[in-house]
């Protein structure tokens, strides 16, 4: 297909080859996101009289055709076509004459990738938040299950005092509700339509910017047309940290898990279907699933870095090294797909060991209960914590029950109150609810079916019928 800015060259072999990069593979996922947000470009300029109504709907029909093709993988780019949107254009061009090449009246490459990127990653976000609240709702009811299931609680992975495993769960469902907020913040900023601000500075056309983003379900337009640009990358930095907040509790949740099931602690089983095997020692049941839980954090970590990088820097308006930032967002966004899926499958399937976190529970754990009891007679904490100091080993275990009775006060492991992260579970439940309510009724009435944006499932850039990564 011919490039958008043919002008009678032709491109070294070698620049070509680098400025396109993996770019023509990535876009394949951002091809239906891209259709829907051109029809809604397309009745735009109907509505403002730039563009003829029956080839408004000529246009509109063939973009739906191609978001269902792309959808289904079925559109192809090659490494000449440099990105979807030549693609697309070429596509309506081909099928519509002239019809085609009135399409990017009003806009650029620049506001388009921007716009699809923003659809893509809405949807996606969307579905990495359902997946997280799902996570954190089995949590919550695994620590009610546990709430009275004692363990020794640590610091310096030495033992420290009595806990729960229930506790243990529900710290982590906290922890994974405060990443939804900074992902959340994330999602507000991503949810404002690009479009009209074209190259980086809008166009000399009366463009209806706010209908554009109400057709696309956008909670509105963002304002000022060059921070649209400025904010491509940036924001797609925002988006990778906090998933990347997300995946660092879940490596470090896993990080527990695997000393837990350690042999030696035996505090929690795996079963078998979790664990790999090895290839010379017979009896090896490996966490090799909880281990990449761990090492993904640190990926998803790089490629936040990667698009803060990228933009650290650059001069105002759009610049190529934009590009660059779509591959680590979009590796972000389905390793989080991914890890979520396994994370909720290793806390449906572990298997506490009430037995053996009882038997660990030893006079250490309880050596600053004895100094709280001499406390409430009213000895002073510092002589009393001496006292234990020099007789705790020596004294009789109390009953776990009743230890964990005595603690009263909120959130400790005697009083869990799982009302307060269930409620910022509801919280969060209805936000994504409307939001993919939203997202979903725009996408029906701009194609006229429910169609997925994420369409193909693997790994931006994994298939290898496609291309073997170079
Ligand atoms: N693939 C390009 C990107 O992701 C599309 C925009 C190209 N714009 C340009 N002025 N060369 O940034």
């Amino acid at each position: 297909m011919a490039k958008l800015w043919e002008k009678g060259y032709s491109l070294d072999e070698a620049v070509e080859r680098f400025t396109v990069g993996r770019d023509y593979i990535l876009d394949l996922n951002l091809i239906p996101a891209d259709a829907v947000a051109s029809i809604a470009h397309v009745r735009m300029l109907a509505s403002r009289g730039l563009l003829e109504d029956d080839q408004a709907r000529a246009l509109e029909e063939e973009l739906r055709r191609i978001a269902r093709e792309g959808a289904a993988g079925r559109v192809k780019i090659s490494r000449e076509d440099e990105d979807c949107h030549t693609v697309l254009e070429a596509l309506l061009t081909e099928r519509l004459g002239d019809a085609g090449k009135r399409v990017h009246t009003g806009r650029s490459r620049n506001d388009q990738v921007t716009a699809a990127t923003r659809l893509y990653s809405r949807e996606a976000l969307l579905a990495i938040t359902g997946d997280t609240l799902t996570l954190v709702e089995r949590l919550l009811d695994r620590a009610r299950q546990e709430r009275a299931t004692v363990m020794p609680g640590r610091t310096h992975l030495q033992i420290a005092m009595l806990s729960t495993f229930g506790l243990w769960l529900a710290s982590w469902a906290e922890q994974l509700l405060d990443d939804l907020e900074l992902l959340q913040a994330a999602e507000r900023l991503n949810d404002r339509s690009p479009l009209g601000s074209a190259a980086s500075y809008g166009v000399p056309l009366p463009l209806d910017r706010e209908m554009v983003a109400d057709l696309l379900g956008f909670q509105g337009i963002q304002n000022n047309v060059l921070a649209v640009q400025h904010s491509r990358g940036t924001l797609d930095g925002h988006i990778a940290g906090a998933l990347a907040a997300i995946a660092a509790t879940l490596g470090r949740m896993a990080q527990d898990l695997i000393l837990f099931s350690l042999p030696e602690v035996g505090y929690v089983r795996l079963p078998s279907a979790l664990c790999s095997g090895s290839s010379i020692m017979p009896q090896k049941q490996n966490p090799d699933a909880l281990e990449l839980l761990r090492s993904r954090a640190s990926l998803v970590e790089g490629w936040a870095s990667q698009c803060r990088g990228v933009v650290r820097g650059l001069p105002s308006g759009y610049n190529r090294d934009l590009q660059d930032t779509k591959e680590p967002l979009l590796r972000a966004l389905a390793t989080l797909r991914e890890e979520l899926a396994v994370a909720l499958v290793l806390v449906d399937r572990l298997e506490p060991q009430r037995e053996r976190m009882l038997e660990a529970l030893n006079a250490e754990v309880f050596a600053t209960d004895y100094a709280y009891q001499l406390v409430l007679e009213g000895v002073p904490f510092r002589e009393a914590y001496q006292r234990a100091a020099g007789d705790y080993s020596q004294r009789d275990l109390p009953d776990p029950g009743e230890a964990l009775a005595r603690r009263t006060s909120t959130g400790t492991p005697g009083n869990l109150n799982l009302e307060d992260p269930l409620q910022r579970l509801a919280g969060h439940r209805k936000r994504v609810g409307d939001g993919f309510a939203r997202h979903q009724q725009a996408l029906k009435n701009l194609l006229g079916e429910e169609i997925s944006l994420l369409g193909r499932q693997d790994p931006p850039g994994e298939d290898s019928s496609r291309e073997a990564p170079r």
